[in-house]
């Protein structure tokens, strides 16, 4: 059943509604996720070093190789996995990499354990669809998007491009640790993790020739070509990782033919050649994206409700453009999406717990996406607030924060 939601005269009750529970932002500022454990249900989950990757060349920047975090399945979800692409934005210059491959972004030596918490939480109450799911949160230490594919290595840099092989040696151990046998399986990334579940959906699928239901999904990392009067950062980032990162061969060469590798690297530009099942969750505001193509730090004005007239204007415009680049509405059975104002990035993991949620008229993103999983009803909804949203304002603050100080515990550093 498809369904879209697109009211504009309700905007002005809903705005009210909002704007009377407005209140102050907490700036997050780094797509880097923030992995503090606020809620009981967090557990960490320690790594798991990839063991015939060195040999395959599938390595970190830095040489090392590449790791992942697994929490088994039990019960009914024992064959049922969730495979997540972790973000973490890129790296585009030697010296950015360089800098990068000193940390857990660019070297497994340097990565800890991982907070489960979110969509990989073991709450049956809070998570109830995916509680007792397998859980994979695949570490990201490429910086080129998991899309590298370089042979060379300069001795004087010793920096490795290598995204495209870790996403491969990866997926070998994982088949043989029991997704072969899956019943059902998602490959999901959040962020800079968002294109590639995209881009290797269809190869996913290829693994699984067994596997009933293999569905893929983009949280947070739907970065439009904004063009004029935006800035077309993201075009220049792509151009910089197709050059340093050889990324152009991991790209559908249906689009390659047709337009440059960078564009390519454009969602709006390569969704329509995934032919597997695909579930789009943003926000039409996205932190990220909006500060990016927007203005760095314009996602003040929102948590003080102080944005001016004319910003007010270029978010609409902005949002527009946004919703223009989304599939359309025709088969939401293959292409479904799930968007709302809220200014936020990447709910997978933090905006997922019924502690800590934002809902389009109380359907949350969990269940909208459950749904459409599992073949209930096909998701294709647009949040009708036409401006962006505090999401923690949205919150109604002082409930959020008892609920958060309730189920917050000190929890030991890893
Ligand atoms: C916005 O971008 C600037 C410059 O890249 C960065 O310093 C800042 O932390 C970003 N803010 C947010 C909210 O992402
Ligand atoms: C599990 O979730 C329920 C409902 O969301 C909550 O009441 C309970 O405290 C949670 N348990 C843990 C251990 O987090
Ligand atoms: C976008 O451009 C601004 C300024 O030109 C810069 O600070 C920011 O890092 C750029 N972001 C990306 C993703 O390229
Ligand atoms: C908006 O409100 C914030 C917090 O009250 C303040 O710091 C900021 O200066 C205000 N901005 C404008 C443009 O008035
Ligand atoms: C811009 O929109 C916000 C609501 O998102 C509102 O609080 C603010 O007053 C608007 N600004 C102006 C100048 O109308
Ligand atoms: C909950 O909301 C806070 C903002 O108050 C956010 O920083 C955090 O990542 C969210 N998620 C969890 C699990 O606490
Ligand atoms: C949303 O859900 C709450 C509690 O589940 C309920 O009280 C409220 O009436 C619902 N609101 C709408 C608009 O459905
Ligand atoms: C399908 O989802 C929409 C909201 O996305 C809801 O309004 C509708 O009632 C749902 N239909 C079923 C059969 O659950």
């Amino acid at each position: 059943m498809s369904y879209r939601m697109m009211m504009a005269n309700t905007y002005l009750q809903v705005l009210c509604l909002f704007i009377c529970s407005l209140a102050i932002i907490n700036t997050v500022s780094s797509t880097k996720e923030n992995v503090t454990p606020y809620l009981d249900e967090a557990y960490h989950v320690s790594k798991t070093i990839v063991k015939n990757a060195v040999s395959k060349g599938a390595v970190c920047l830095d040489g090392s190789p590449p790791a992942y975090h697994f929490e088994p399945g039990f019960g009914d979800g024992a064959q049922t996995w969730l495979v997540q692409l972790s973000g973490g934005e890129w790296c585009r210059t030697v010296e950015a990499c360089l800098e990068r491959s000193k940390s857990e972004f660019g070297s497994s030596n340097l990565m800890n354990s991982w907070w489960f918490t979110g969509m990989f939480s073991k709450n049956q109450s809070g998570n109830p669809e995916f509680y007792n799911w397998n859980k994979v949160f695949i570490r990201y230490c490429d910086g080129g998007g998991f899309t590298g594919d370089v042979e060379y290595v300069d001795p004087a840099t010793k920096l490795h491009f290598r995204g495209a092989r870790i996403f491969k040696a990866v997926m070998d151990e994982l088949l043989e640790k029991g997704l072969k046998t899956a019943k059902s399986a998602l490959l999901s990334g959040s962020s800079a993790g968002g294109f590639p579940a995209m881009l290797y959906c269809d190869y996913f699928r290829t693994l699984l020739p067994n596997t009933p239901r293999v569905k893929c999904m983009n949280d947070a990392g739907y970065f439009i070509n904004a063009k004029k009067p935006f800035r077309a950062n993201f075009t220049d980032l792509y151009t910089a990782l197709v050059t340093l990162h050889g990324s152009a061969k991991a790209l559908p060469k249906e689009c390659t033919s047709k337009m440059s590798p960078e564009l390519c690297f454009f969602p709006e530009n390569m969704q329509q050649y995934v032919k597997t099942p695909l579930f789009i969750a943003s926000s039409a505001y996205d932190k990220y994206q909006i500060n990016n193509s927007i203005a760095v730090g314009i996602n003040t004005c929102i948590g003080s409700s102080n944005c001016t007239a004319t910003t007010n204007q270029t978010f609409l415009e902005f949002r527009s453009r946004f919703l223009n680049a989304l599939p359309k509405p025709t088969n939401p059975k293959l292409k479904g999406v799930f968007i709302d104002s809220f200014n936020h990035h990447s709910q997978v993991q933090f905006w997922w717990s019924p502690f800590n949620i934002t809902t389009i008229n109380n359907l949350t993103l969990s269940k909208a996406f459950a749904d459409w999983f599992y073949d209930r009803n096909y998701t294709y909804v647009i949040h009708e607030h036409e401006l962006p949203i505090s999401a923690l304002g949205a919150l109604a603050e002082k409930e959020r924060k008892a609920k958060l100080k309730k189920n917050m515990r000190h929890l030991p550093k890893f």
